[in-house]
């Protein structure tokens, strides 16, 4: 079977399946007013999800990253991760989570086939984090990563949304904590979305900020693989952990675009930013639809853009990043 592959040559082995919008944190810069249910939206259901795996898996999916809103939320969360594990073809099962219930679970999750795993952390500090993220439990998610790192995950990472005037000084607590500790913590540079043009003026901080202040500590970039997304990594002889820097602003980011995405509702996204999703979920109600399904994706393929024009102030159709799964 052929493999997605667009325009511009690039090909796509990595998939982002959301399963919820819904979350229960109120992070300021994706859910300021805490989580708005979008009437009676009804999200993919396991044997939804089953198709639309098997779908990309035919296509060349080989990771799947299973993301939300909180995709721990959905009570079959676990089932899930079978069903990717089930899917043939796919080699690596990752999420994003904002670790709630991570302290509780990740062993369960590791047995159904888990082995990836990123936390939202936006600050180490008990107070910045519970303004940032509007929940107070900071304790429990911390509890939640040491448990990730006891279980044996290939990765545990740890993403900080860049934000000034809220963590933006906060690199030096963040070195500490990974001088000892094997995580990689990615710096993610604040997208403007479409309800926050105002918060993006206020608190945008370019990850150029950090990039230099880890060059001069001795911090290196990493050679890039071919598999590689847009984050740009570092590593440092003194540090257990690693830095990955997020920077959507930068030149040349989305030349290095590996990933798709398929929202809560079904609908496949070529970009967080550029179109407003195409539907999928009426080839996803039986089997037979396969071939259908295989064909809307690489017609798809052809219409994904170079990038995604946020440089030129384009903020999107994306109202904000849970409702497509960051
Ligand atoms: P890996 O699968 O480990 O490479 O991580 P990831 O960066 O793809 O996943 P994660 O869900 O942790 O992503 C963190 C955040 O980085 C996303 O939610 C986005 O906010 C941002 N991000 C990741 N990939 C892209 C991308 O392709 N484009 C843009 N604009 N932002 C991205
Ligand atoms: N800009 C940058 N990152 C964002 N995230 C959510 N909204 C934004 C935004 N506007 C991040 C979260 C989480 C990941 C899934 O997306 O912090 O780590
Ligand atoms: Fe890919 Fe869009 Fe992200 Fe660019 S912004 S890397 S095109 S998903």
């Amino acid at each position: 079977m052929q493999e997605l592959q667009d325009r511009f040559g690039r090909r796509f082995h990595y998939l982002r399946l959301s399963i919820t919008d819904a979350c229960n944190f109120k992070c300021q810069y994706c859910l300021p007013n805490g989580y708005q249910p979008a009437g009676k939206s009804r999200f993919l259901n396991l044997d939804e999800i089953r198709r639309v795996l098997s779908g990309f898996a035919r296509v060349g999916t080989r990771k799947v990253r299973i993301t939300g809103g909180e995709p721990t939320l959905r009570k079959d969360f676990e089932a899930v991760l079978e069903q990717v594990a089930a899917t043939p073809g796919v080699e690596r099962i990752a999420t994003t989570t904002n670790g709630y219930r991570l302290a509780e679970q990740a062993q369960t999750w590791f047995n159904a086939g888990l082995r990836q795993v990123n936390i939202s952390i936006d600050s180490l500090e008990k107070d910045s984090f519970a303004r940032i993220t509007g929940d107070s439990r900071f304790d429990q998610v911390m509890r939640g990563l040491d448990r990730a790192l006891e279980v044996g995950y290939d990765a545990v990472k740890v993403n900080v949304v860049l934000l000034k005037g809220l963590n933006g000084d906060q690199l030096p607590q963040f070195l500490r904590f990974i001088r000892q500790t094997p995580v990689d913590l990615r710096f993610i540079e604040l997208m403007e979305t479409g309800l926050h043009h105002d918060y993006f003026q206020a608190h945008h901080l370019s990850g150029t900020v950090i990039q230099k202040q880890l060059l001069a500590e001795g911090w290196r970039l990493d050679p890039r693989g071919a598999d590689d997304g847009p984050a740009l990594n570092y590593s440092h002889p003194d540090y257990a952990g690693r830095i990955g820097l997020i920077m959507p602003y930068s030149k040349d980011f989305c030349a290095s675009c590996n990933r798709l995405r398929v929202s809560a509702i079904g609908k496949l996204h070529l970009c967080l930013f550029t179109e407003a999703g195409i539907e999928l979920r009426d080839l996803l109600g039986a089997e037979e639809q396969q071939d259908a399904l295989v064909a809307r994706l690489h017609a798809a393929l052809g219409q994904k853009e170079a990038t995604h024009y946020l440089q030129d102030g384009n903020s999107g159709a994306t109202p904000h990043l849970a409702s497509i799964g960051g």
